[in-house]
């Protein structure tokens, strides 16, 4: 492998990131959140987190350089996320990388913030076997994939609504929890009983995997109108609980049925925010052991957004000989396939 200097940036959501690699060695990585600029509004405002990101990203850089002990000139090539995710914020990362890369006349890659979330396991756990069963679970997606190599990755199953963390943060905002959600509901399920509510599996009539976390958010509302005035801070717990029992069980259902399909699989990864969740990598790590396979999840600071599985995504793209161009743009959606098909501009 190469000793390539990458310099990496996230912008998709309310995280600015960047970090330094010399080649897979991680030399720095820096996020600066953005959460309570958005924490009153209990979710993103779009226009505020792209606005923040001009005013952060060029700090996060400078001191993602500092630590790598680099000046920008050491740079040798620029990764950074052009989907998915909110426009605004994906097209301050993809200027100001395009901006960075023209003027030190270095190569750019653009990477798909999935298929980042989903390689991230690598940053902490790099000989987790192939072919693995990967999920990325965040605020944005649900995803299940089967991975037989970082260039040959297949979807199995995703959301047909919401995300699983926007569920979270959906539940948070309902009780006034602030955001993001997910950590306070997680803390809170630990007091509840999980069994205080029965909340249904769903299940998708095509036999899919995909799954479904709109009817779990009305089953919560209904339980809330129904307890009216009486929503103590035990009401809460309970509720919290049966929710984090319902998320795993969905889940694992999935990841159950997965296995079977798929039974040469030798590992589970998780990844993306809600893998931050201990109770889930718990319920996950045990299924695998009853499975007889791995399971693997990073640090959560490379769980939730972050520039560091940025440059790992780019790394095999770049010695592969792919880069792209000044004509590359932001888009909302998410695109990805095997590094063969998606060599665009060489
Ligand atoms: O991956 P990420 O940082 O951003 C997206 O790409 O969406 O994920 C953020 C999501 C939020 O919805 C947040 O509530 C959720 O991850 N999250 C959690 C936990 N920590 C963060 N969900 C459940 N349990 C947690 N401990
Ligand atoms: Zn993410």
């Amino acid at each position: 492998m190469s000793n390539l200097r990458i310099l990496a940036i996230e912008t998709s959501c309310d995280d600015s990131g960047a970090a330094c690699f010399a080649g897979s060695k991680l030399l720095s990585n820096v996020v600066a959140s953005q959460h309570k600029d958005h924490a009153p509004w209990s979710g993103v405002v779009p226009e505020v987190a792209s606005r923040r990101h001009l005013d952060n990203l060029p700090l996060v850089v400078d001191r993602a350089l500092e630590q790598a002990g680099w000046q920008a000139g050491d740079i040798e090539a620029i990764a950074v996320t052009n989907r998915p995710g909110l426009l605004g914020s994906l097209l301050v990362g993809v200027a100001y990388a395009k901006g960075l890369a023209f003027s030190l006349g270095i190569p750019l890659l653009a990477v798909d913030h999935i298929e980042a979330h989903l390689l991230s396991v690598d940053l902490d756990c790099p000989d987790t076997p192939y072919p693995r069963l990967g999920w990325v679970v965040s605020g944005g997606h649900s995803h299940l994939y089967l991975v037989n190599s970082p260039a040959d990755i297949k979807l199995l199953a995703k959301t047909r609504d919401d995300a699983a963390g926007e569920a979270y943060d959906k539940l948070a905002k309902r009780l006034g929890l602030g955001y993001p959600g997910g950590p306070v509901v997680e803390k809170l399920s630990r007091e509840g009983n999980p069994d205080a509510f029965k909340f249904a599996l769903p299940r998708m009539s095509d036999g899919s995997l995909d799954l479904s976390f709109s009817g779990l958010k009305t089953e919560v509302m209904r339980a809330l109108k129904k307890a009216g005035d009486q929503v103590d801070e035990s009401l809460q717990k309970d509720l919290c609980a049966a929710f984090q029992k319902a998320v795993e069980r969905q889940i694992l259902h999935r990841t159950e049925k997965a296995l079977q399909n798929h039974p040469g699989v030798k590992a589970i990864t998780l990844a993306g925010g809600v893998a931050c969740n201990q109770g889930l990598r718990r319920a996950v790590a045990e299924l695998a052991e009853k499975q007889g396979v791995l399971m693997a999840a990073p640090a959560p600071k490379f769980c939730t957004d972050n520039a560091a599985m940025i440059g790992l995504a780019a790394l095999p793209r770049f010695e592969a000989g792919q880069r792209d161009d000044m004509t590359l743009d932001a888009s909302a959606s998410h695109t990805f396939a095997g590094y063969r098909k998606a060599a665009r501009h060489r």
